[in-house]
Formats: structure tokens, C-alpha cells, sequence
């Protein structure tokens, strides 16, 4: 059992009114808010140890590189990699995936096949089509079936030994489903192609470990873990990031620099050219151990929780469809209203009203829309501070919706 109000009392952003209403927070797919001790590790870092990182010798540059490295320990340990050098720091997950297309360049040759999914987030999608035009590769998508869950036979026919590279989210941003990614990983490794998992919906939800699930990359945002924005982590094996071209050129990522041409560095700084969010960075172990305090189990059974109730409650509105129903969701539901000339994005203004957060749209995701047929949806997603009071105001906030529009 989560001590709610304890927690909620950790986020000062909470405590405000939005539109003469209390807050309520359910757009944690977007961003997560963030907690007190995030907040003033951020004003410590600049107040105390702000300096540039690997280039001095002097003593606060020393204690902003060792507190940056700590925190690459941090979450070395947080995913259970083998090694810090696995740990690439960037700037998202959007920044993580087009580092690792952009190193794929002299990987890939004319005829080689990348398998992604439909319900890839747009992130997910483009790097490896401006990587299929570099190469001559080709892309291939793993469809939803009906129920709302991926074709996990049809993915069997797609892997042949012309595969690749296969791309998929741990869980769906659109839609809020769990992939089964290590069955993904096991059969993609059967042909010998590399997995790269999209976790960025995922690693606030659970427990991730990289080594368990024997996946190649895994890619994340901090912002959603509790931690500032401009963070990121790319985990990738050491003997794949070792063949892959370096993705930005610039400082901290060479060797050696001549007129003519130049070596680069060991990892992790081969793929970390220019000054890092070095705050962000070292703040990212400040966000890890709000949630390991808590307890990654508790955050999981939680948020699962959220969802099922708001599935069971909207499921009991007629003019409520619910997509990917009764599919293992995890932080979020995706949902429209079945009337007439209703866009998602009127929903979302009438909850807003109410002070209730949630994002409509394509999110991001314009090719399940597509498939679906819908121009987008309303999504509610969840965090650690939301309750099933929460979950009430939004069904409430639906009727009145469904009463003002019908
Ligand atoms: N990818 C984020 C979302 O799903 C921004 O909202």
C-alpha cells in the first residue's frame, strides 16, 4: 500500500488550482511531475557544484564529473546493466533512437530489412525510415490485431535472415498496452537481428532489466521518470555501440583530432559529443531513487491499478470506446466518444475546465490512428501521486462531456 497523501505532499506542482479546480494530473505519458527533492537537487547542483564535466583539472569540474559518473552507475544499476560504458547519456528517447539509426549507417546494406510495429510513436518510426533512405533497407510493420494487441504470427513471417534491426515500445504511448518484448527479443535473435526497445512509457512503470531480457538498446526519456527534461539513456550492448559510427562529432567524443581525420573516443564518450546536460544527468539518480524508495513493485501494482479501475468505469459508459480493451495496459487508456462530429480534443477542453489533464491527439502515433481509422484520441495516463479520486473525476468529467456535446 502506497502512503498517497505523503507522497502527493512531495509535489509542489499539485498543490494548485487550474481553472478554480483542484488538479488533476493524467498527463504522465507526456511528462511526469516532479518531486520536491528532484526540484532542490536541481538548485543544489547550480549552487554548489556547477562546472564543466571531463575537461578539468580543477576541483568543482572534479566533483561534477564523479557526481555525473555516479549517476551513470545509478542507472547502470536501475536497468542492471553490465557495465557503466553502456550507459550513453542523451537527450531523450527520441535522441537515443536516432543515435543508434544514424550508427546503423555502415551497419546496414540495399536489401536489409528493419521490422518495427504500427504503434510506434513517431520516434520510433522516422529515424529508421531517414535510415532506410541512407541505405537502401527496408521497413516492415508488425500489425495490431483486432482484439488491440500486436500480430505476434504475422512477426513470425516477417523475420527472415534479411532482417535486421526490429524496433519496438516496451509499452504503446497511444494506447497504454504492454509488448511482449522479450518474446520479440528471443524470436528476433533467432535470425540473428538486433532489438531496440522503446522504453520510454515504461521504465517509471516497472522494473526493467536489461540483461534479463538480453535486449541490444533500450532507450528512455528521464522526464518521465520523475526527472528533468533533456535526459536520456540509451543502453546498448558494448560490442554493438563498439561497430556502430559515432552519431554527433565534437568534444569529449575523440582521440585524437587532425587536419585530416580523426579518432574518437572509448565509449561512453564516443557517443557523447559536446557539454551533456550535466545537471540533468546527475539529477536523473535523485529521480531513480525517489522511485526506488517507493518501491518499483508498488509504483507497478499501482499505476495497474488506476488503469483497470478507469477501464472498468468508462467501459460502463455506452458512448465510451475503449481501445485495446481488456489488453494488459500499463499508466494509460486511450479513449473517444462515440458521438457524432466529437473531436478528442473537445473532450479534452471540457476536463480541462474541470482542472483534469489529459492529452488528445494522434499522440505522436499517426499510423495506428490511421489504421484505426481515428484522427486521434483522448488518453488519460498515470502516475505515482494520482488516486482513485482521480479516476472518479475523470469518469465524472467524461459524463459531463458526454452531456455538453451529445
Ligand atoms: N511521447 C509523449 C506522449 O506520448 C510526449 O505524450
Amino acid at each position: 500500500m502506497l502512503n498517497q497523501s505523503a507522497i502527493i505532499r512531495q509535489f509542489p506542482i499539485l498543490q494548485q488550482k487550474i481553472n478554480g479546480q483542484a488538479l488533476v494530473y493524467l498527463d504522465n505519458g507526456a511528462t511526469v511531475q516532479k518531486p520536491q527533492r528532484v526540484i532542490d537537487a536541481i538548485a543544489n547542483y547550480y549552487s554548489t557544484t556547477n562546472s564543466n564535466v571531463h575537461r578539468g583539472i580543477h576541483t568543482l569540474s572534479q566533483n561534477a564529473t564523479i557526481a555525473m559518473e555516479k549517476a551513470r552507475e545509478k542507472v547502470k544499476a536501475y536497468i542492471n546493466a553490465k557495465k557503466p560504458k553502456e550507459i550513453n547519456f542523451t537527450y531523450g528517447t527520441t535522441d537515443a533512437i536516432n543515435l543508434v539509426a544514424t550508427g546503423f549507417t555502415s551497419l546496414l546494406q540495399k536489401g536489409d530489412e528493419i521490422i518495427i510495429t504500427e504503434i510506434e510513436h513517431h520516434s520510433n518510426i522516422v529515424p529508421w525510415q531517414i535510415l532506410a533512405q541512407r541505405t537502401g533497407a527496408e521497413i516492415k510493420y508488425i500489425p495490431l490485431t483486432l482484439e488491440g494487441k500486436l500480430d505476434l504470427d504475422k512477426y513470425k513471417s516477417l523475420l527472415t535472415d534479411k532482417t535486421k534491426m526490429v524496433a519496438v515500445n516496451h509499452v504503446s504511448n497511444a494506447l497504454g498496452i504492454v509488448n511482449p518484448v522479450k518474446e520479440i527479443i528471443d524470436l528476433a535473435h533467432e535470425k540473428k537481428a538486433w532489438v531496440l526497445v522503446d522504453g520510454a512509457q515504461a521504465v517509471a512503470q516497472m522494473k526493467v532489466d536489461v540483461q534479463e531480457l538480453d535486449v541490444d538498446f533500450y532507450a528512455f526519456s528521464g522526464h518521465k521518470m520523475y526527472g528533468p527534461t533533456g535526459t536520456g539513456i540509451l543502453y546498448g550492448k558494448e560490442e554493438i555501440l563498439k561497430q556502430m559510427s559515432p552519431y554527433r562529432g565534437g568534444g569529449e567524443m575523440i582521440e585524437t583530432v587532425e587536419m585530416k581525420a580523426s579518432t574518437y573516443a572509448d565509449l561512453p564518450f564516443k557517443f557523447e559529443a559536446g557539454t551533456p546536460n550535466i545537471c540533468g544527468n546527475i539529477v536523473l539518480a535523485e529521480a531513480i531513487d525517489f522511485m526506488l524508495d517507493i518501491g518499483m513493485e508498488n509504483i507497478s501494482g499501482h499505476k495497474k491499478s488506476l488503469v483497470t479501475l478507469a477501464e472498468e468505469k468508462l467501459a460502463e459508459l455506452p458512448e465510451v470506446e475503449i481501445y485495446s480493451p481488456n489488453m494488459p495496459k500499463s499508466g494509460a487508456i486511450s479513449f473517444n466518444l462515440k458521438l457524432n462530429g466529437v473531436h478528442p480534443s473537445d473532450v479534452g477542453m471540457i476536463l480541462d475546465k474541470q482542472g483534469i489533464a489529459v492529452r488528445t491527439g494522434h499522440h505522436c502515433c499517426q499510423p495506428i490512428m490511421a489504421r484505426l481509422g481515428i484522427l486521434g484520441t483522448v488518453r488519460a495516463s498515470f502516475a505515482v501521486y494520482n488516486t482513485a479520486e482521480d479516476v472518479d473525476k475523470l469518469v465524472a468529467g467524461v459524463k459531463k462531456a458526454i452531456t455538453f456535446l451529445r
